[in-house]
């Protein structure tokens, strides 16, 4: 049974952002969204010990989200993978439902268009993680368009298990972390019945 770790990294940036390192029970390792404070990145993959960088996954293209990926490069050489429409467009183009072998298990893309056209989600095989940029954050969502975030909603987000520790873009939460299953329960924009209830809590959003 594969396990993987992972470490959020409260980097700064633009505005709270976290960077994160996943590392696999056989040293394969990932960075999810490198940016803000670099050397902070750097420490994390240092502490680590012996690793072997696999990939660094971008979440969606708004720069605050990979301000670091050209220093990260330097000491984590690593595949980028993002959206094909991502405006830095990575080696890896991502399509929904693919499958990056990691640690004998995978993470899997899951496009979630609504923050923007080339948001993706990145879970984890054993279910215990999944990384959402800005499409989720612990208690709101991001700015969106609300016809696409809220089919993201319905069909991709809801059916995915309860167990998953959702690991979004921003500390913008009463926590930095929790499991989708508490987000089903407390996120307001999570529980709009019709797309137009949805539209009306919105209007919450700062
Ligand atoms: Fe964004």
């Amino acid at each position: 049974m594969m396990a993987f770790q992972v470490q959020q990294l409260n980097v700064g940036g633009y505005d709270h952002n976290f960077s994160y390192l996943v590392v696999a029970d056989n040293g394969d390792a990932a960075l999810v969204d490198p940016t803000g404070d670099c050397e902070k990145i750097r420490r994390a993959v240092e502490a680590a010990g012996p690793l072997t960088p696999r990939y660094i996954l971008l979440t969606h293209g708004h720069q605050d989200h990979s301000e670091c990926l050209g220093e990260v490069c330097s000491f984590f050489p690593a595949g980028i993978a993002s959206h094909p429409n991502h405006p830095l467009s990575g080696r890896i183009k991502l399509h929904d439902g693919m499958r990056l072998p990691f640690g004998g298990g995978w993470i899997e893309a899951i496009a979630m268009p609504g923050h923007t056209r080339d948001s993706i989600a990145f879970r984890l095989s054993d279910d215990s993680a999944l990384f959402t940029g800005d499409t989720l954050f612990v208690d709101c969502i991001g700015f969106c368009r609300s016809k696409d975030m809220f089919d993201t909603i319905t069909k991709k987000l809801l059916p995915l298990p309860d167990g998953l520790v959702v690991y979004s873009g921003h500390d913008y939460g009463s926590v930095p972390f929790r499991t989708l299953g508490e987000e089903k329960k407390f996120n307001p924009y999570l529980n709009c019945p019709t797309l137009e209830a949805f539209r009306q809590q919105l209007r919450h959003l700062e």
